[in-house]
């Protein structure tokens, strides 16, 4: 398998570059736009095509560069069905697979973060997005986010994945690349509580300034990061 974990250092996005081999078809997870010209190059200089561009969810934090792909390569975009992206070619659900060549990512429905996030999986690792970070989770403050519905994508779905499973998260804002799951269950801060309600008043406890580039991001996420029709 190729793979690569790209950085964006304005938003500290990970974006993940990934095909089963070289002359291949190749996917992209969660892509920003200002970083269109180092993907595409990367894809060519890899001998890759890209077939499949996704987002976990819409970013609030970071344009995305769906539509820019698309318009440079051809590829599909894609978002879950829950999106209110107005732009993808493709909507997937829970239960269906992201594919390049014989590279499958089973799709998992986790919700909490917003009502649209969606985890990747393949059988060493998971895509979690902003659903579970290494050492924390994704705010569930807006975008209807919801911390009881985050709690049973964490504790029902994710954490019960093999503890080796590696997790590759959306975001890290303290250099951390990757994690895993045993290793967040036992020192993720936000995992350590007692019940259901002890999350939810965890998450609803927290006061979190609004993401710098929210009023432009989400809008412009909805358009798949091009201008949205006047
Ligand atoms: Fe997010």
């Amino acid at each position: 398998m190729i793979f690569r974990q790209l950085f964006d250092r304005e938003s500290s996005t990970y974006s993940y570059l990934l095909a089963e081999r070289q002359g291949g078809e190749a996917l992209l997870i969660d892509p920003v736009l200002e970083n269109t010209d180092t993907y595409v190059r990367l894809v060519h200089e890899l001998d890759l095509r890209l077939v499949l561009a996704v987002d976990t969810h819409i970013h609030a934090d970071h344009v995305t560069a769906l539509g820019a792909l698309r318009a440079r390569t051809d590829c599909a975009t894609a978002m879950g069905e829950m999106t209110r992206s107005e732009c993808v070619s493709v909507r997937f659900r829970e239960g269906e697979k992201l594919r390049a060549d014989n590279l499958q990512l089973e799709i998992l429905y986790t919700p909490g973060h917003t009502d649209d996030s969606y985890s990747f999986l393949l059988p060493d690792r998971v895509f979690t997005g902003d659903t579970l970070l290494i050492r924390g989770t994704g705010r569930t403050d807006f975008q209807n986010g919801d911390a009881e519905e985050q709690y049973e994508s964490l504790f029902d779905r994710l954490l019960r994945l093999p503890e080796q499973t590696l997790v590759f998260p959306a975001h890290d804002y303290n250099g951390m690349t990757v994690s895993t799951i045993g290793e967040e269950k036992r020192y993720n801060p936000r995992l350590q509580v007692a019940d259901k309600q002890a999350y939810i008043d965890l998450m609803n406890g927290l006061t979190l300034d609004d993401p710098r580039l929210m009023d432009v991001a989400v809008p412009a996420n909805r358009s798949c990061g091009l201008k949205p029709a006047a």
